[in-house]
């Protein structure tokens, strides 16, 4: 087998808003494997996305811990987050984060010049953008793009660093079935042939089917 490559320990995360406190995950615990495809469904609301977060180093805990191989993120400074996040993280948002001023070959580009990155970064880009049918419309800017065409720029970008571990957060749910389908077997097929992680927040059975293990966040932990 393969080694470990992402461990959450007894993740605990609230938020405090005013006075009224929103429990969200209570004690998430989770070992997976380098080349291994998760994917974690639940309610919304259940807090996939606060999970996600705290997996990719984004946010973090209030009790617990996350390493990604055997280095704690907890214990990271800041600036080691931030290069972890820029080196070997892929993170696909839900809510996409693009950069309204640059153009969408720009945006793709961008975490290739956050991790230093650059040799052949432009014509890495431009196929991952050809890749996810966006070939047409590399020097436009997102507020011109539909909500899908955006969703599948968040994807190419997540992609440009060739990332060990790869967090998709509802990559698909702005996008028609066919186009959706196609871009995730494009993910999984990367994830197979290059044995990269992947970790996909989904409300489709049949994503998650096609995931090597089904979790299920319900009430603040993780049910496999
Ligand atoms: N920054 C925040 N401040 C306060 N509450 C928050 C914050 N982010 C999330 N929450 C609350 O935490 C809970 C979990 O949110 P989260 O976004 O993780 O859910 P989710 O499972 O991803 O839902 P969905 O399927 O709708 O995307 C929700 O009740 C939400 O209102
Ligand atoms: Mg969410």
């Amino acid at each position: 087998m393969s080694e470990l490559i992402l461990r959450a320990d007894e993740v605990h995360k609230t938020y405090h808003i005013g006075k009224r406190t929103v429990e969200v995950l209570h004690g998430v615990s989770l070992s997976i494997r380098r080349g291994e495809s998760i994917s974690i469904m639940g309610a919304s609301g259940a807090g996939k996305s606060t999970l996600m977060h705290i997996l990719g180093g984004l946010d973090r805990p209030d009790a617990g811990d996350v390493f990604f191989e055997k280095t704690s993120l907890g214990r990271m400074n800041s600036a080691g987050r931030a290069a972890f996040r820029a080196k070997r993280c892929g993170f696909i948002f839900q809510s996409y984060h693009l950069l309204p001023e640059l153009d969408v070959r720009q945006n793709v580009l961008l975490p290739a010049m956050a991790a230093g990155n650059r040799r052949d970064a432009k014509s890495r880009a431009e196929h991952l953008l050809d890749q996810v049918g966006l070939s047409g419309r590399m020097d436009h800017r997102p507020a011109e793009l539909s909500g899908g065409e955006q969703q599948r720029v968040a994807i190419a970008r997540a992609l440009i660093n060739d990332p060990e571990l790869i967090l998709a957060d509802e990559p698909t749910g702005n996008l028609d079935s066919h186009i959706g389908e196609n871009i995730l077997n494009n993910l999984f097929d990367l994830a197979q042939s290059v044995h990269r992680t992947l970790i996909v927040v989904t409300h489709n059975e049949g994503v998650a089917c096609r995931c090597q293990r089904e979790l299920i966040l319900k009430d603040g932990k993780l049910e496999e």
